[in-house]
């Protein structure tokens, strides 16, 4: 038997997830990273097989990632997280520089960029094990938790999106 409430107890945060396409940047919202060793300096990340960023990141081997404040406004984790990179220039819509060719955001605690080292593919996602190139503290603040986003953030992200939406259809 799999209970999800005691997945949910291990930790994880939230990041934007940067990479590119062949013309312009990509990106998305994910929870499953985790530094998987020291030496080569390494993280683990889980995309889900469906994403856009996940295709991108296995044409170019490499991606960013940008660690969420706790008070990063919900619509930064709606445009990553409820939209697809496909239809969509996500990074338009946020204030952004390039770490080493890669879309990073400006006011997150930590910017990382990584190139892919090997991946596993799983039915619903691919596990990505990449060699950390570069990781900038930016700040020091408190990092959202995925059990934040759980918990008490995930209302204000959906409001957000959905105003988001009412003023792209009204032009
Ligand atoms: C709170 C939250 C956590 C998420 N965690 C992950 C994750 O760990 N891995 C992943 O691939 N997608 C995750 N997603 C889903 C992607 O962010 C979402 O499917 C996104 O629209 C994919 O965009 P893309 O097609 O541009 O890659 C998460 C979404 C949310 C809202």
């Amino acid at each position: 038997m799999i209970e999800w409430d005691a997945l949910y107890k291990v930790s994880l945060g939230l990041y934007v997830l940067g990479a590119n396409d062949a013309s312009r940047p990509v990106g998305s919202i994910v929870d499953a990273v985790m530094i998987a060793a020291n030496k080569p300096c390494a993280l683990a990340l889980s995309c889900g097989n469906a994403s856009y960023t996940k295709s991108c990141i296995e044409q170019n081997h490499k991606f960013s990632l940008s660690v969420l404040p706790k008070d990063i406004e919900p619509f930064v984790v709606a445009n990553f997280g409820f939209q697809s990179s496909k239809n969509i220039n996500k990074w338009d819509n946020v204030k952004y520089d390039l770490l080493n060719g890669l879309p990073v955001l400006q006011n997150a605690l930590a910017q990382i960029t990584a190139k892919v080292l090997t991946s596993y593919p799983l039915e619903s996602n691919t596990v990505f094990i990449a060699e950390i190139e570069e990781a900038k503290n930016i700040r020091n603040a408190e990092n959202l938790l995925y059990e934040d986003y759980r918990n008490y953030f995930k209302n204000d992200v959906i409001k957000s999106f959905q105003q988001y939406m009412k003023e792209k259809a009204n032009g």
